[in-house]
């Protein structure tokens, strides 16, 4: 059971990425040192564990080569095994004086370190933290992350003692920490350890993480609510904590997912945005029950591949209140976020398809250089998706369904139920029904002859037809044009984007589409193809996170 101490957004923690284990180092020693000089007598909240070693190096040289000095500085560390003797190897005293205090110029009266073979425990963290006190405080605390989360020695519990203070080890702790000793069963199953509070008191903390396996302590220290299961968590509460990681320990993976009629496609988008991996499946539109847990089945094996910090999903359909409303898909007002979100315990986040599909365009395909713009999805129906200050509209939930704008107001019946929506005169299948309409009335033309093939067109013959010269295809691609001219002028009427971005199969005929629409659009303004084709809606989920 976890206990819930403060559920809200990350107050302080500010996030450096480093490239690698070298730059963290330099980093954080470059914040002690910038403390040392503007306080030389500055108390200093020192941690053990690998990660540190390189910062210590990286002041031991500092202070070798004179920039600062350690003279008047006192020490006050996190954490001591117990029972330990000072001149075990193990001990954290012994690795205090090896990796820093026997280089540097610090009266080793000043540095404090619990002391490991104390008669009573309660006694020593009862010193330890009058110590702290009598010094003013902790000017700068450095810390260390546990792979479960763990700082200095607090590990994961319903209860936390907040102050210095004895507690039993986890497993998951003397495991990792074997590695230091000869083996497992040497691992002291004790320790002393500042609470959380005594670390929380100091002024300024900095927390240091690297490499692959601290990625997922970094990303739950992000993502969980700030709770006793995960002790950094509670570092969310304090002002000034600064995370210096490097990239492998600061993953932001999130999986995009794109929720069609017939498939459902899945993407892993990095932290630079780049799309690592995809797969798909087909939807199935059983039931809700069945196609939410399809979802969540590969959304787990992914996530048992990839640290992910979030998952993103389009869908179709109108999102109102976080509930999704589609029309070939089983959702009706669900709760499809929240669902996600309990059954795979990480944040999600919900958007219409198109407009997914808007906002990858926007930030890394054809629209990222402006930054307004009008994504027009011309299939089936026509989808579309309003990107204005970089950000999706939404309006009130609907904002973006462009495909049911009225252009002929007692004109074709729509599946909305209204009448004369542009999509039954613009998308691609009112194209197609209009060029087979106009092939059975013309036998003798050469749409007629691809017509006659199946007994139906699709795309890639009537543009055929058109390279052809087939005069009837002209006059269907003439009329079809009109349509979506207007339908765009209207757009760009009404919203006066920096760019027109167009996307859906038919985009890839190319300038046979483009050249003559341009031609039609009064209008100076780009219109360009869809960069990221297919891919555009699994990028956009996953940018939502
Ligand atoms: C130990 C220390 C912690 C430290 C952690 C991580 O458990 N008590 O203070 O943060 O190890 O160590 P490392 O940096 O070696 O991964």
């Amino acid at each position: 059971m976890s206990v819930i101490i403060y559920n809200s957004e990350v107050v302080g923690v500010k996030i450096i990425v480093c490239n690698d284990y070298n730059e963290i180092s330099k980093t954080a020693a470059d914040i002690v040192a910038g403390i040392l000089k503007s306080k030389p007598k500055a108390v200093l909240g020192l941690a053990t564990g690998s990660t540190p070693v390189g910062m210590y190096n990286e002041l031991a040289e500092k202070n070798q080569n004179k920039e600062i000095d350690f003279k008047d500085v006192v020490t006050f560390n996190l954490d001591e095994y117990y029972p330990i003797s000072s001149d075990n190897p193990q001990s954290y005293r012994y690795f205090m004086n090896k990796h820093l205090f026997n280089k540097i110029n610090i009266n080793m009266e000043n540095t404090h370190i619990l002391n490991g073979m104390c008669k009573d425990t309660d006694i020593e963290c009862y010193n330890f933290e009058k110590m702290i006190e009598k010094q003013g405080g902790i000017d700068l605390q450095i810390l260390g992350i546990g792979q479960n989360g763990h700082i200095g020695f607090n590990e994961p519990d319903v209860t936390l003692n907040s102050r210095t203070h004895l507690t039993d080890l986890t497993e998951n702790t003397i495991e990792a920490n074997s590695r230091f000793f000869e083996n497992v069963s040497e691992v002291p199953r004790q320790a002393l350890t500042m609470g959380i509070a005594t670390i929380l008191s100091a002024k300024k903390i900095i927390l240091l993480a690297s490499g692959r396996n601290k990625c997922k302590a970094v990303k739950e220290l992000m993502n969980s609510k700030i709770s006793t299961d995960n002790p950094a968590s509670m570092l969310k509460v304090h002002p000034d904590v600064t995370l210096i990681c490097d990239k492998e320990a600061y993953s932001n993976n999130r999986i995009g997912v794109d929720i069609g009629g017939t498939e459902i496609k899945f993407g892993v988008l990095d932290d630079s945005d780049k799309l690592i991996y995809k797969t798909d499946i087909p939807t199935n539109t059983d039931s809700e029950d069945e196609l939410i847990n399809s979802i969540v089945k590969k959304c787990k094996e992914i996530i048992d591949c990839y640290y992910i910090s979030g998952i993103g999903v389009g869908t179709p359909g109108i999102i109102k209140n976080g509930l999704v409303t589609a029309a070939n898909i089983p959702f009706s007002n669900t709760d499809l976020g929240g669902k996600l979100e309990e059954l795979l315990n990480l944040p999600v986040k919900t958007s219409n398809d198109a407009n997914c599909a808007a906002l990858a365009e926007s930030k890394c395909g054809s629209g990222k250089n402006v930054n307004s713009m009008v994504m027009i999805s011309l299939g089936t129906g026509i989808g579309g998706g309003l990107i204005i200050d970089n950000k999706i509209y939404e309006g009130c939930g609907k904002a973006g369904e462009i495909g049911h704008f009225v252009i002929d107001y007692d004109g074709k019946k729509c599946s909305c139920g209204t009448k004369g929506c542009w999509e039954q005169y613009a998308s691609v299948s009112a194209l197609l029904k209009n060029a087979e309409f106009a092939a059975k009335n013309n036998p003798d033309s050469y749409l007629a002859q691809l017509y006659m093939k199946k007994n139906k067109l699709n795309g890639i013959q009537f543009f055929d037809a058109l390279k052809n010269n087939c005069s009837i295809a002209k006059e269907v691609f003439e009329d079809y044009l009109g349509y979506l001219s207007t339908g765009i002028e209207s757009l760009i009427n009404i919203f006066d984007p920096e760019m027109i971005v167009l996307a859906g199969g038919i985009t890839n005929a190319g300038d046979d589409l483009l050249m003559p629409l341009i031609d039609r659009i009064s209008a100076e303004i780009p219109i360009e193809i869809s960069a990221l084709k297919g891919d555009a809606g699994i990028v956009g989920a996953a940018l939502l996170i």
